[in-house]
């Protein structure tokens, strides 16, 4: 299904943020290391439909009701994951560490998601075996063995993912693991928080020092998911690209700030309540100068496309840097093919705005896709988005959710 869109129709109105599709699917795979769990603010995304597959074929009960998810992983007996759901998406990843903690083995395939550079697993590697664990990769699938057991960890780079398998494994392992140089980004609390509800001894959250005191056995729980501040900063953007002004409800302000920041930098007016964000389109667009993509609390990567759609809408010049991913400048030839300028060397692309002119454009990742909604919306005329289902991994309706404030936008 293709969307249709056309652009420079000003937003206004309300939107409200959903639970964070990267916090609740490492949630997901925790959820096997101890008893039932309910889980609420639970997005609905393709991704998180993969993940509760990859469940069920494990062995758990799983039931759905809306943002409500329901699992019971008595019944799991199983620690290898067939190559379907588990290929499709990077954060099946997180079940090699969440069965090593259940079963002290684990066999999967590597893993998928959107291709963003080679996205290798070596530091996820290095601190399994680190803790005791045999792993190797052979024909694409990896191989686990091993009691994991506490331990230090030192992370080369503070990966997302390995910071959260670390973790994974550790909080039933025997004795006590110290996580260093751990990623910060708020969904590795938001898993700490989730498993401290099951029993697990964490300290540290969020923090770069992460120490884990392992627990024979972990309960059930009810836990509510953080809001996807990624999602938050797409709207953001893009009432920043289409004009208008909107509210965002249910928005975390420290997880918004940078993206606030730069946002502000392009003219536009962004204030915080306790509970959302109201945002202000600039009459015109200004340069945000230079913005680097860096682990949390720096700009996130997640949201450099979509910065660079509303880049893309003004008429100066400005530069991103992307440090975290090798090839995350998927949408540039799209861009360009809409009236930008766009020069790129290695990490960095140099943007200068132009009148941009709605076309045929191609979503060739989640992010990039909806970037190009976002380019879209500030361009004249009409555009026809293919690709969309890389969007539906981790937004719930996004074009349904922009045309509910004022976005015209219809499917083919
Ligand atoms: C998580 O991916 C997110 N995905 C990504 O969101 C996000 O962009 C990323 O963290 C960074 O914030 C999920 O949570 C499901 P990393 P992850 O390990 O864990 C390199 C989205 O759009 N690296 O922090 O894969 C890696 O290649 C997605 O929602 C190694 O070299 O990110 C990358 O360049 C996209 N070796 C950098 O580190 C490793 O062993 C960051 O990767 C692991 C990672």
């Amino acid at each position: 299904m293709d969307y249709i869109v056309s652009g420079k129709y000003p937003l206004n109105g309300k939107l409200r943020v959903y639970g964070a599709k990267n916090a609740v699917l490492p949630i997901l795979a925790g959820s096997i290391l101890g008893g039932v769990v309910f889980l609420k603010n639970c997005p609905r995304l393709s991704d998180v439909s993969y993940t509760l597959e990859i469940l069920r074929r494990l062995g758990c009960r799983v039931a759905e009701s809306g943002d409500e998810i329901i699992i019971n992983p008595a019944p799991a007996n199983s620690w290898r994951l067939d190559a379907g759901p588990a290929g499709e998406m990077r954060s099946s990843v997180n079940f090699l560490g969440a069965l090593i903690g259940r079963y002290g083995r684990a066999e999967l395939p590597m893993p998928g998601g959107c291709r963003l550079g080679s996205r290798p697993i070596d530091l996820h590697i290095k601190a399994f075996r680190e803790m005791g664990v045999e792993v190797d990769v052979s024909g694409g699938i990896i191989y686990a063995e091993g009691q994991p057991r506490g331990t230090d960890v030192h992370l080369d780079f503070p990966s997302v993912g390995a910071t959260e398998n670390v973790i994974l494994a550790a909080v039933t392992a025997k004795g006590i693991t110290t996580l260093s140089n751990a990623a910060r980004e708020p969904e590795i609390a938001d898993l700490c928080n989730f498993l401290s509800a099951m029993g697990a001894r964490i300290h540290g959250a969020g923090t770069a020092t992460v120490r884990i005191e392992g627990v024979p056995f972990l309960r059930g729980c009810e836990y509510s998911v953080m809001p996807d501040r990624i999602v938050a900063a797409t709207y953001m953007c893009a009432a920043v690209a289409a004009g208008g002004e909107i509210e965002i409800e249910n928005v975390i302000r420290p997880h918004l700030e940078a993206v606030a920041d730069a946002l502000r930098r392009c003219g536009a007016e962004i204030y915080f309540s306790s509970y959302g964000a109201a945002v202000r389109a600039p009459r015109v667009i200004h340069s945000p100068g230079i913005v680097r993509t860096e682990v949390y609390p720096g700009f996130p990567t997640d949201c450099q496309s979509q910065l660079m759609a509303v880049m893309a809408c003004g008429r100066e010049s400005g530069v991103v840097v992307e440090n975290i991913f090798e090839s995350r400048f998927k949408i540039v030839p799209e861009l360009r093919r809409m009236g930008a300028e766009i020069r790129c060397q290695g990490p960095t692309a140099i943007v200068r705005g132009g009148s941009l002119h709605g076309c045929e454009l191609k979503a060739e990742d989640l992010r990039g896709g909806a970037a190009l909604v976002i380019a879209a919306l500030g361009a004249e005329g009409e555009s026809r988005i293919s690709g969309t289902d890389y969007i539906a991994r981790g937004y719930q309706d996004l074009a349904g959710e922009l045309r509910s404030v004022g976005a015209r936008i219809s499917f083919q």
